[in-house]
């Protein structure tokens, strides 16, 4: 792994109760960028999964009964190592996952941020009294800690996913276990060594890294220690783990799968909106559940918007995320790369033209070319699916009513973006979707202040902001009674 300034920060074993924890075997660790190998990691297992989760139910009293201002302080810690190795951390998100430089440097400063809100978020975990139904009560509400937290992360964000759910609990005085995914798995240990750093105490933070993901989900979603488990991923594996955690009737929170509309209507700032949708839409490649996923542009508007989009990402270079200048990088891999292509062949087929783009980049099997898809309807394969890739395919529309009712037409409901000028419209379209998170003029609305999460068969709970704690915290009512002068 060359070029990385601290080489500490290079962990192969899992993190188990404060100590680096090697298995029997090792899995690759491979670039996306070239296919090579990086790095050998150690394969951990049902009985790693085990003993992490036995570390963190032995550490809970421990890390719950500290003030929140001592774990803010060991938080802010860590918030600070995070950005001081801002560089390391960057290129080894680059080498594992493929994203350019720039953006997993900008990854690291998100995940980073998630740590520092909830440092300070963790001292604010108020609770209530309410005037009681006799004058010898007391009503008074507590929050408390769930417990243990156990939590299964995506390659897409290899260290914001873990940050901002980790950040959440340790904050809330609960402790932590992560099954980072396989194709990621070294973002997370750097994670680990700098939580170490920071103070952070044995059994609180522990990331368990293999490939058998079944069998360590298993053991996360069942185990009777784990009060509550976190998943960022798709839908369809969303569904089976919420379905593994009713045995023991654990907390869930669920960030799954999207389908996010694009709205661009006659009245929008054509410049502005374009600019949106590049960025909303080729961030990772188009590998983000947020990525604008079907762009409707109204009829009057349709001209000058597919020509301006068409040639900013034109002007976009695809290729290894450690080179210069690089915008858009490899796919996670070739079966990734195939599966959009077989969307946007398929929709082809049905009558969709392609105006840019189109198919796998010479670059190599894992890149797909940043593509835009023209004559589109919203029951095409490209439009009903989440594309995960950096394909814009553009629908037509007329009315106001007609795109709110095609945008609305998806089980998916994270999140959606539309441009537009008038002050009524804006309202309506807003309220009228069904999605959790509505960027109005605005592409990019990932932060740690806004509670980002979505309806309907997205997912369910809220990761960032003053509601990002809520999911780690249980509400405890006391009745005082007795009370009699
Ligand atoms: C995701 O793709 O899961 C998260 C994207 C984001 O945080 O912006």
């Amino acid at each position: 792994m060359q070029g990385i300034q601290d080489p500490k920060l290079i962990k192969h074993f899992s993190y188990i109760n404060g100590s680096w924890h090697s298995s029997e075997t090792e899995f690759d660790v491979t670039n996306p960028a070239t296919g090579d190998v990086i790095a050998k990691v150690s394969n951990a297992g049902i009985a790693e999964t085990e003993l992490a989760v036995k570390s963190a139910k032995a550490a809970l009293a421990m890390w719950s009964e500290k003030s929140a201002n001592e774990r803010a302080h060991l938080l802010r810690n860590w918030f600070n190592l995070m950005m001081q190795h801002q560089d390391d951390l960057g290129r080894i998100l680059t080498l594992e996952q493929g994203k350019p430089l720039a953006e997993a440097k900008g990854e690291i400063a998100y995940g980073a941020a998630f740590i520092e809100w909830f440092a300070e978020e963790g001292k604010r975990v108020y609770g209530d009294t309410i005037p009681g139904p006799s004058a010898d009560k007391r009503i008074i509400v507590i929050k408390q800690p769930v417990g243990v937290v156990a939590s299964i992360t995506p390659w897409n964000f290899p260290n914001a996913m873990i940050a901002r759910k980790a950040a959440a609990a340790l904050a809330a005085g609960c402790t932590f276990v992560v099954r980072p995914a396989a194709q990621t798995p070294l973002s997370a240990l750097a994670m680990a060594e700098l939580a170490e750093r920071a103070g952070i105490p044995a059994g609180v933070f522990n990331v368990v890294t293999g490939d058998d993901a079944h069998g360590m989900g298993e053991v996360l979603t069942q185990h009777p220690d784990v009060a509550k488990f976190t998943f960022t991923g798709s839908t369809a594996v969303g569904k089976l783990l919420i379905a593994q955690c009713a045995s023991t009737v654990k907390k869930v929170s669920m960030e799954l799968g999207g389908n996010a509309p694009f709205i661009v209507f006659d009245d929008a700032d054509i410049d502005a909106a374009v600019q949106g949708a590049v960025a909303s839409k080729y961030r990772n490649a188009g590998q983000t559940c947020v990525c604008t996923n079907r762009i409707f542009v109204q009829q009057g508007v349709i001209k000058e918007f597919t020509e301006k989009l068409t040639a900013s990402v034109a002007a976009l270079n695809i290729g290894n995320g450690l080179t210069d200048g690089i915008n858009i990088g490899p796919m996670i891999s070739k079966s990734a790369a195939d599966g959009v292509n077989k969307l946007v062949t398929e929709s082809v087929a049905a009558g969709a033209k392609i105006i840019l783009g189109g198919n796998i980049d010479q670059a190599g099997e894992n890149f797909y070319q940043p593509t835009i898809m023209t004559n589109v309807t919203n029951d095409m394969p490209i439009a009903a699916n989440e594309i995960f890739g950096p394909v814009s395919p553009i629908i037509c529309f007329t009315y106001e009513a007609e795109v709110i009712a095609m945008a609305n037409d998806s089980p998916y409901g994270l999140a959606s973006y539309f441009y537009a000028r008038d002050i009524g419209r804006i309202w309506r379209v807003a309220e009228g979707l069904e999605y959790g998170m509505v960027g109005i003029n605005e592409g990019i609305i990932s932060n740690a202040a806004a509670p980002f999460g979505g309806m309907k068969q997205s997912g369910n709970g809220r990761e960032g902001s003053k509601y990002g704690l809520d999911d780690y915290l249980e509400i405890k009512y006391l009745c005082m009674g007795g009370l009699d002068k």
